[in-house]
């Protein structure tokens, strides 16, 4: 039998290249299990990255398919020893399934309780480590909201942005079945809502943005990178973050250490439900008026957009490694792989002085609905050293309240110099992207 790793692909699509490459890093093979994407050639360059692979039939994956799909693997002579999936509507499924192969991984009790943004709000506010009011939007009914506060609207199960906004007046929620109505019809984002179309209205944080990469390991949490968030752009329904930067500029390292410290009592708070391992990507932001740190979001996966190169090029090591690597690390191997983690931990440099390298990357997005007639980024000086266009001539763009990303580009800048980095880079952008709509 071939010792296997089971990744879990949504419709065709994972980051099947990087973690092939994981799992031959370390002796495993790495078979998958996709739902059946709408064109069936987005399999072909997947699966050449794949030792064996299995469609379903259906858009989405559920439980009863990843078991067809073990039994499936085995008797084609695989013993799978760990499911990923880098997906998060995928992600419960995920820790289901390593609770049963005995793979080091969270619960699926914790992982659910971090996913739904209003019992987790409520988690951490009982727990003393969160000071943000919130209230469930009941539909019909007008919330109670305390007119000297700020409100910000979101569903309890989100991504991509989609549908967060500053509540200016209670009017508004009446937007709200017209949104519900299009995440419903939403194919490609009906995963990641998992069955839940609700939304909670809570205190709006007024502050910087960051957001830690953390790789946790029985318990024990590793900051390894910390972003900022900066220049996060409010459209009409939705909050997009333009430019992130690692190391933050627009904050002393002592701050960063705080938030770092926050998160890792959040975490902690969280091991009792069974919160013990995995890779995450945890949103806070600073809220300046009560001097404080609040959570905002745990994504109990890797980053998305540019984050996980970014972090590479800052610490060395890419999430996708460590968290495939985690998932099997034997029991011998684990301070080995704690020491590691601290060693190239960027938030370990910034607390002893170390030197840490940084990285701007930016996102751009386009107008919903529309179709791309031309798109361009050929800066005739500093050229990203990552450039992905997301888009093509001809690519008609979802006509969704969700953050519709055309292009992502990263540099390496001086960490000595940050403030004068992203300024030249945001005008550097701003001036060379071009996309022209039909
Ligand atoms: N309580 C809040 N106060 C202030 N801003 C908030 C609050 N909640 C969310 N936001 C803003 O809205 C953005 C999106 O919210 P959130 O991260 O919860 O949703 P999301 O759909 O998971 O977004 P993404 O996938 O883009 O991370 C946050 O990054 C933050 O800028
Ligand atoms: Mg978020």
């Amino acid at each position: 039998m071939k010792r296997a790793i089971l990744l879990l692909l949504h419709l065709g699509k994972s980051y099947t290249e990087e973690i092939a490459a994981a799992a031959t890093g370390l002796g495993l093979a790495l078979v998958g299990l996709s739902s059946r994407p709408g064109a069936p050639e987005v399999l072909d360059g997947t699966r050449r990255h794949l030792a064996d692979c299995v469609v379903t039939e259906e858009t989405e994956l559920r439980s009863g398919d990843v078991e067809k799909a073990v039994r499936e693997f085995t008797d084609r002579g695989y013993r799978v020893e760990a499911v990923l999936a880098s997906f998060e509507g995928y992600r419960l499924l995920m820790a289901e399934f390593n609770e049963r192969l005995g793979a080091r991984d969270s619960s699926e009790a914790a992982l659910r309780l971090c996913l739904d943004k209003y019992e987790l709000r409520r988690h951490l506010f009982a727990e003393g480590l969160s000071e943000v009011r919130v209230s469930p939007v009941v539909p019909g009914e007008t919330p109670e909201l305390d007119p000297s506060a700020r409100w910000f609207v979101k569903p309890v199960r989100g991504a991509s942005s989609f549908a967060t906004f500053v509540l200016e007046d209670v009017a508004d929620l009446a937007d709200l079945p017209a949104i519900q109505e299009q995440m419903r019809a939403d194919r490609r984002m009906k995963a990641i809502f998992m069955d839940r179309y609700d939304f909670l209205v809570e205190e709006y944080v007024e502050g910087p943005e960051f957001s830690f990469e953390t790789v946790v390991l029985d318990g024990r949490v590793h900051h390894l990178c910390v972003h900022e968030k900066a220049r996060v752009e409010r459209l009409e329904r939705t909050t997009l973050e333009g430019m992130s930067v690692s190391p933050p500029a627009s904050i002393g390292r002592e701050l960063v250490l705080e938030a770092a410290d926050h998160v890792t009592r959040c975490l902690t708070a969280l091991e009792e439900r069974g919160l013990t391992a995995g890779t995450f990507h945890i949103e806070v932001k600073y809220w300046e008026s009560r001097k404080r740190w609040e959570i905002i979001e745990i994504n109990p996966r890797m980053g998305g957009s540019l984050i996980n190169p970014s972090t590479r090029t800052v610490t060395g090591y890419s999430l996708l490694d460590l968290w495939t690597e985690s998932l099997v690390l034997p029991d011998g191997e684990r301070d080995a792989f704690c020491d590691r983690l601290t060693r190239a931990s960027q938030v370990e440099a910034l607390r002893t002085g170390a030197p840490t390298r940084a990285t701007v990357f930016l996102s751009k997005y386009g107008e919903k609905g529309r179709t791309i007639d031309e798109i361009r980024f050929d800066p005739p000086t500093r050229p990203p050293r990552i450039l992905r266009l997301h888009v093509a001539e001809g690519t008609e763009l979802d006509a969704s309240d969700r953050g519709i990303c055309l292009m992502d580009a990263l540099w390496d800048v001086a960490a000595d110099d940050l403030g004068a980095e992203t300024a030249f880079l945001d005008r550097h952008a701003a001036e060379h992207f071009h996309v022209r709509y039909r």
